[in-house]
């Protein structure tokens, strides 16, 4: 393969500098190359796709260069995206043994709000699913989240309407009629929020995820290349407590904040009554240098350990595998999202997005098993040695100099 050929002395002399990976070699490319019909641009089947990073090495085959660096790209030179992926190296696991595990395999569901889904991890709001199924977009992370029980975070700049997501709910899941939860963008015409809200009400979203990560556009590289716009180019949006508040006086639906990145942010969360807070850096796509999940969640851990008892505590960012879910949920996150693996997922339809899940779940459960937990509820921070993120964790009332 000539990209092979291309990329292999490079890693060769780069390797003693351990450069950032993007993608493990669990040899995927060799096994595709040596032993399956498969060359460069295609698809490849999707029983050979063994993990959620496989599904990025296959959707960047077949999508159109604009797709792809929609779907990839992250904020300024990338730095943040790439902790978000680099991050979990540094917080080591401590299994413990000797114990019984065997109920965690039908044990790993969550309830959220007293809506019950059967994995603690869910599909982020992400926008523009088209790129990946331009006919069903959407229609396929819903279908194949109902039919796996498990939850479904609707962007509001989704492909399809929040009436189009709403008609093909499934009707036999855990909560009877399928539950999801619907994000929201303020625009300058609060108006129009107001009844994008109310939209969502009117279609039995169980909760409003208002994000509040993206006061302004973002400095996009990759994506600018593509955009076809003239760069750079900025605008900025609504977004301060006074119009969460105002939110809060419109609607009865939960309401959670998504891309909390601080223990600050996290306390006047709660102080001003939220119901859910979401740890999330956006993906890296907002703002260089921000921090990842599993960083935000041991600065609230550090600082104000008891958030997670008063709500829900949400995250994103990064997340690729069973033990990266078990890391922040030992930590006190109830469920955990991810973004690009199931947009990457979505070139292969609903049997993708439907196997991104179930690969998620098998991994969940197993690495669950050789951690030593019969159920969630058993996992708690003395699994984790976190000893690598203490170097650089915020202690509210320092000025960590
Ligand atoms: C293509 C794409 C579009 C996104 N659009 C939105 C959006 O419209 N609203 C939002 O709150 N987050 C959006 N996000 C961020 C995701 O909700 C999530 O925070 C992020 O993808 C998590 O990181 P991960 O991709 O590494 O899993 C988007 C992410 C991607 C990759
Ligand atoms: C669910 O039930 C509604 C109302 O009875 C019906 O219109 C809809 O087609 C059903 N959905 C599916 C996916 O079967
Ligand atoms: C969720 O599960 C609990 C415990 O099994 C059950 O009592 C409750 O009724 C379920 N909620 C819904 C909405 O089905």
């Amino acid at each position: 393969m000539r990209f092979l050929a291309a990329a292999s002395p490079f890693i060769g002399a780069t390797l003693a500098a351990r450069p950032f990976l993007e993608v493990a070699d669990t040899g995927f490319v060799d096994y595709l190359t040596d032993t399956a019909e498969w060359t460069e641009g295609r698809l490849p089947d999707l029983q050979d796709i063994r993990a959620l990073p496989d599904f990025e090495f296959a959707a960047k085959q077949v999508l159109p260069e604009a797709s792809w660096a929609f779907y990839r790209l992250a904020a300024g030179q990338e730095w943040g995206y790439r902790n978000n992926l680099d991050v979990w190296k540094k917080v080591q696991i401590r299994p413990r043994f000797l114990r019984d595990v065997v109920d965690l395999q039908n044990n790993i569901g969550i309830e959220l709000f007293g809506n019950n889904f059967s994995a603690p991890f869910f599909i982020a709001p992400a926008a523009n699913a088209a790129h990946g199924d331009p006919e069903r977009a959407e229609l396929n992370f819903m279908e194949a989240s109902g039919d796996e029980d498990i939850l479904y975070t609707a962007a509001l700049y989704a492909s399809k309407t929040i009436e189009e997501l709403d008609a093909v709910k499934r009707n036999d899941t855990l909560n009877g009629r399928q539950v999801i939860f619907q994000q929201i963008y303020t625009v300058n015409d609060l108006s129009i929020t107001w009844n994008d809200v109310k939209r969502a009400e009117d279609t039995g979203a169980k909760a409003i995820v208002l994000t509040v990560d993206t006061p302004g556009s973002s400095v996009r590289v990759r994506g600018a290349r593509h955009s076809g716009l003239e760069y750079p180019s900025a605008s900025t949006r609504p977004n301060t407590w006074e119009i969460y508040d105002e939110l809060r006086a419109r609607t009865n639906l939960p309401i959670i904040l998504k891309g909390i990145q601080t223990v600050e942010d996290a306390t006047e969360a709660v102080e001003r009554g939220v119901d859910g807070i979401y740890l999330s850096n956006h993906g890296g796509r907002q703002l260089e240098f921000s921090p990842s999940p599993i960083e935000i969640a041991y600065e609230i851990y550090r600082n104000a350990p008891q958030i997670f008892q008063q709500v829900p505590v949400l995250a994103d960012s990064g997340v690729r595998t069973g033990s990266d879910v078990l890391k922040l949920l030992a930590l006190g996150v109830k469920a955990v999202g991810l973004g690009r693996p199931f947009m990457y997922a979505n070139v292969y339809g609903y049997e993708g997005v439907r196997r991104a899940i179930r690969l998620l779940k098998n991994e969940i459960v197993q690495d669950g098993w050789n951690l030593g937990i019969g159920s969630l509820d058993d996992l708690s921070p003395s699994f984790l040695n976190l000893r690598a993120l203490d170097q650089n964790v915020h202690k509210v009332g320092c000025n960590n100099s």
